[in-house]
């Protein structure tokens, strides 16, 4: 249950923060020196975990918002529900892999059905609705976000009209 034994893999971000840092330079440090924000300033949002069809997999959508002057980038996730949290993206209709995804400087990163978001493979167990799920999201700069995801129905639609017509349960 404790899930801060995650945190060691921060150091190894090391040499990947210094090279972003690189690039990033030229526009954060290189001319202006009124930048009061020391960084990205991130916040999870509207998680949620559809519960899957099969036993094998499972998808993870939610929305990463920046309200820092400096873009980050989600570069991996790690959870309870599997030990390979990939983080896909879906382009004409079919989904792949890629290594990180871009949160830009006051802006959201949307994962969301029918385009990025994070793929749990191996599942250690099929989750069922009503369950939640532990999700550590890692970022190049800013420090691991651990969030507790709600598994939500098969069909589930956040936000539009999610709970008119069967309120009930
Ligand atoms: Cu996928």
């Amino acid at each position: 249950m404790n899930r801060r034994n995650h945190r060691p893999v921060r150091r190894a971000l090391g040499p990947a923060l210094a090279a972003v840092l690189l690039t990033a330079g030229t526009a954060a440090c290189g001319t202006s020196g009124d930048d009061t924000s020391p960084g990205p300033e991130l916040t999870v949002e509207g998680a949620y975990v559809p519960e899957p069809v099969t036993a094998d997999r499972a998808g993870g959508f939610l929305v990463v918002r920046n309200d820092g002057d400096t873009a980050d980038r989600l570069v991996s996730a790690a959870s309870d529900l599997s030990d390979d949290v990939q983080i896909h993206e879906t382009s004409g209709g079919r989904m792949r892999r890629v290594d990180s995804l871009p949160v830009p400087a006051n802006g959201t990163l949307e994962l969301s059905r029918g385009g990025n978001h994070l793929m749990f493979m191996d599942l250690e167990h099929k989750p069922a609705e009503g369950e939640k799920v532990s999700v550590e999201l890692r970022f190049e700069k800013s420090d691991p976000i651990t969030v507790e995801v709600p598994v939500e129905a098969v069909n589930h639609v956040p936000g539009a009209s999610g709970h008119t017509g069967h309120s009930g349960q």
